[in-house]
């Protein structure tokens, strides 16, 4: 079937209006002559693996984010595993996590054979913090895994302290958050992701820089570490059949690379569009009780990978089920922090009790986030959520206190 054929049998079937939590044809649509040529290329020289489309976009990652270092790998959680093997780490080392965040990060740590340890997150940013991490560090601890959640960096200079004074590597699960900044007192702002020891992200379809499959990617300043991290990615050998490291296969697909290709010059003005949007939803919803809306911390750059808001006093299912009804989907993401999750419970240490990370699973409400939500889909979004509100007998007394126990949003 041509791509055609597949936009056709598609645009049939879908209503102009309908409002989607992800919509990723509006931009296949503007971009698929450029993409359709590089997969005719791609399919004409049949290099379907390791083709020059995927060295040059580690170039072009590496131009536009600073990285010495760019290596493309097969998806996020490969990024994640492959950064934690390239620090030859013992059995039994501590990596500590954030208890709010994609399970990835915990799993990644339990199959290398290491302990995840959760920490709390904040309230407002819903990220990890250095005061949070250095809560649960013990003489084990050897990694800091901050996860830069729904686009917004955590305070990676803050972090890096920390990891210089107990001696910690620092790994950035940056799959969320790619295109934004981290700002320094001394003015400068690197890109999150480009931070720490090693920076990892994802190319999952709905990523603010997504590809159309599975996808990842790993920065690192350091030589070394990326010499280690293209061979391990690549089965452990730089010359074909001589494996000198136990690696595994890990690559991005030819085809993959050409859409990311085309896609990144566009990044910076899309993370603009979710700006926009975010702060479209912010104005709508600014007066409205009983929500607490999502904010960049001061001086913070945001890419709203998801606008997340906390609704408390056990409305938010209701809520959600309200905007079912109004044709608006919404996602919960997380409803469950990964201390509580059976697979990496017993394999944790719990240094801490993470109570913001738990009460956060039951608030949180993530809001149709993507570059092509228009401003009528915005207004009616925020104004059915309004008449939520509006119309809930109760508004005062079951939610005004509890949202004040959540925190405020710096
Ligand atoms: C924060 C975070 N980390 C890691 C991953 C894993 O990425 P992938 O799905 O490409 O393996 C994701 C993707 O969903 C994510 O959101």
């Amino acid at each position: 079937m041509k791509h055609s054929d597949v936009t056709d049998e598609r645009t049939a079937m879908e209503k102009p209006e309908e409002i989607r939590m992800v919509d990723l044809r509006g931009q296949y649509l503007r971009l698929r002559d450029d993409i359709g040529r590089g997969w005719d290329a791609v399919m004409e020289s049949c290099r379907f693996i390791n083709g020059p489309e995927v060295s040059e976009l580690e170039s072009a990652l590496a131009r536009f984010t600073g990285a010495r270092h760019v290596v493309a790998c097969g998806n996020g959680t490969d990024a994640l595993r492959i950064a934690l093997t390239a620090l030859d780490l013992r059995p039994g080392d501590e990596v500590i996590v954030p208890a709010f965040a994609y399970a990835a990060c915990a799993e990644v740590v339990c199959m290398a054979g290491l302990v995840p340890v959760p920490a709390d997150v904040d309230a407002a940013t819903f990220n990890l913090t250095p005061e949070s991490a250095e809560r649960v560090i013990s003489p084990r601890t050897r990694v800091l895994m901050p996860v830069h959640l729904f686009g917004q960096p955590c305070d990676m200079e803050g972090i890096m302290e920390l990891a210089r004074r107990y001696g910690l590597k620092v790994i950035e699960d940056n799959a969320q958050s790619l295109g934004a900044r981290c700002p320094h007192r001394d003015g400068s702002a690197p890109f999150a992701g480009t931070v720490g020891t090693i920076g990892c992200t994802s190319f999952f379809p709905t990523k603010n820089l997504g590809c159309y499959g599975d996808g990842g990617a790993m920065f690192t300043d350091d030589d070394g570490l990326a010499r280690r991290i293209r061979m391990i990615a690549n089965h452990g050998q730089e010359e074909k059949y001589t494996h000198r490291i136990v690696g595994c296969n890990s690559r991005l697909d030819t085809l993959q690379a050409v859409v990311l290709n085309v896609k990144l010059p566009h990044l910076p003005a899309w993370n603009e569009a979710r700006r926009r949007a975010a702060a479209k939803y912010s104005a709508l919803l600014g007066e409205t009780e009983g929500i607490t809306l999502p904010k960049a911390a001061p001086g913070a750059d945001h890419v709203w990978h998801q606008y997340t808001l906390r609704v408390a006093g056990g409305e938010r299912d209701r809520l959600r089920q309200w905007l079912a009804s109004r044709g608006i989907p919404t996602m919960i993401y997380y409803p469950r922090p990964l201390h509580l999750q059976k697979a990496y419970r017993s394999r944790m240490r719990l240094g801490c009790v993470p109570e913001v990370a738990e009460r956060l699973c039951g608030e949180v409400l993530s809001l149709p986030m993507h570059t092509e939500l228009t401003d009528s889909q915005i207004e009616y979004i925020g104004s059915s959520i309004n008449e939520f509100f509006a119309g809930s007998p109760h508004r005062h007394d079951s939610m005004g206190a509890a949202a004040v126990t959540v925190g405020s949003p710096t």
